[in-house]
């Protein structure tokens, strides 16, 4: 059998199962999908967003990219986010990065990637805001730990920092932001910081006409 002919065979045994635990579970998933929560995480294999949280199909939507970047110019990532927020209307964003995120490790090198240069430089400057704080670290896996938890809270602040999230704080209080940091050693997740419409953001980013 062919690598990807067993993921066609899982698929089968998968949906049986759940139809034998629940007879009615995909004709209702069919017709809405009502998920609380929009997860912003990191493409890596390792980090499934649904297994590690114990969340089912319908539960929660999600965004992967490489880093879990909120970049203000990533049409992608604005497309999924006022989608969820404006209308799905969930009540959570979660953004979660991971230790010994490749991502995170290519930023700190000066090796180049090529065409992956563009989406890393986001990564880079978060290291160079962050510097002070990041060098304070005298080993090198300690720096790498740091960045990663910085850039989930940059990421975080990065969604605040958009229309979409300030105009849905102005007239309601949703949706709450998270900072979460999963470990791939024990396969926890590490919660790191919380925003939501009763926080201040530097006025800077804030805009008055929403
Ligand atoms: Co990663």
């Amino acid at each position: 059998m062919k690598s990807y002919e067993k993921l066609l065979k899982n698929n089968k045994e998968w949906s049986a199962e759940a139809i034998k635990n629940d007879p009615d579970v995909f004709k209702r998933l069919a017709e809405i999908q009502t998920p609380e929560f929009l997860w912003i995480g990191c493409s890596d294999s390792r980090v499934p967003a649904d297994r590690i949280t114990g969340t089912q199909p319908g539960e929660i939507f999600v965004h992967r990219n490489i880093a879990n970047m909120v970049v203000h110019t990533d049409i992608n990532l604005l497309a999924v986010l006022e989608y969820a927020v404006n209308f799905l209307k969930v009540k959570h964003i979660i953004v979660c990065g991971h230790y010994n995120c490749g991502g995170v490790k290519a930023a700190m090198s000066s090796h180049n990637y090529g065409i992956i240069n563009k989406w890393i430089r986001n990564i880079k400057d978060v290291y160079r805001t962050h510097r002070d704080e990041i060098d304070y670290q005298t080993k090198e896996e300690d720096r790498l730990d740091k960045l990663i938890e910085l850039n989930v809270q940059e990421q975080v602040l990065n969604l605040a920092k958009t229309s979409i999230i300030q105009k849905c704080w102005k007239n309601e209080q949703r949706p709450y932001l998270h900072g979460w940091v999963y470990n791939l050693e024990d396969g926890l997740i590490k919660p790191l910081c919380e925003m939501s419409h009763a926080d201040h953001l530097d006025p800077l980013y804030e805009f008055d006409d929403l």
